[in-house]
């Protein structure tokens, strides 16, 4: 069984993507530039908008948080979109999810220009990633192709099961794995909360990718001996004894399923930190591309 260390992985991208700014500023350019908007207090966010800036800062790009209180309406959010969409100096916006619930996420990710939509989320990223065209692809699904890509995992022609149709994780993933990609071109059974005999499908995962945020869901007798396993869930569940009054668990059983597995990533240090490294490549492409 070998970890696929996300750290690790995730600052290789980032020592290249910083080799590359680094590049750009020795010839004279401005430095590529991410705005993220958060809306409201919800800790996750909060964690996740505050390291995205963070590893922004360290290859060199630059960035702007722009918070919102959790009952700013749907039109002030849309008007904060709109400035950034017509900001010169800005090349990628997110809008962090999940959104109070009185702003509709549909709306939201329709706004942001598909030129900058380093989400990914825009139905214009998400149905040219249907159609195999170059395009945003969501920060998660695409870090998680870095990681197979970084370990040189053989993917072609493997039975690979994704549990969740998030349309930020599992179908995109699901799409990745099966298109005619250098780590694509598996065969991908997509389940979700309907699937019947989700056990069994398990089972015969080369590939098992768990993305539904249920903590520790996939157990060492759903998994085949050898398999891949990737664990996308990150939740924290409520522990009194632990420093921040809260674990993070992931969708995978760990213990009980690393010793079956031939690669497995852990939670935390595992998928996370490869979706800030996707983000950051997305900003960058945004940037070239807005260059030219
Ligand atoms: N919420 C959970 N994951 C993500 C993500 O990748 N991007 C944004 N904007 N929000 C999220």
């Amino acid at each position: 069984m070998q970890i696929l260390d996300g750290k690790l992985a995730a600052q290789h991208t980032k020592d290249t993507l910083k080799k590359e700014v680094d590049e750009i500023i020795a010839a004279g350019k401005r430095a590529p530039h991410l705005a993220a908007i958060l809306v409201g207090n919800n800790g996750a966010s909060e964690t996740y908008v505050a390291s995205k800036v963070k590893n922004c800062t360290e290859i060199g790009f630059a960035s702007t948080l722009i918070r919102l209180g959790e009952d700013s309406s749907e039109a002030t959010l849309l008007q904060e979109i709109e400035k950034l969409n017509n900001d010169d100096a800005v090349d990628g916006i997110l809008v962090q999810l999940p959104l109070p619930k009185h702003i509709s996420e549909q709306k939201v990710t329709e706004s942001v220009n598909p030129l900058k939509d380093v989400d990914g989320f825009h139905p214009i990223s998400a149905g040219k990633l249907v159609l195999g065209l170059p395009t945003f692809i969501s920060a998660t699904p695409y870090g998680i192709m870095l990681l197979l890509e970084h370990y040189n995992i053989p993917t072609r022609g493997k039975h690979a099961v994704v549990i969740g149709r998030s349309n930020i994780v599992g179908r995109p993933m699901s799409i990745l794995l099966s298109s005619n990609h250098p780590h694509g071109n598996c065969t991908v059974t997509l389940c979700h909360s309907h699937t019947q005999n989700l056990k069994e499908l398990c089972q015969r995962a080369d590939i098992l990718v768990a993305a539904l945020g249920k903590p520790e869901f996939v157990t060492a007798d759903m998994v085949k001996e050898g398999a891949v396993v990737i664990d996308v869930g990150i939740t924290r569940v409520p522990d009194s004894t632990a420093k921040r009054g809260y674990v993070i668990k992931g969708d995978v059983a760990f213990n009980g399923v690393a010793p079956k597995t031939s690669f497995i990533t852990p939670v935390p240090g595992g998928v996370g930190l490869m979706t800030i490294a996707g983000l950051l490549k997305n900003t960058l492409q945004a940037y070239r591309t807005r260059q030219q």
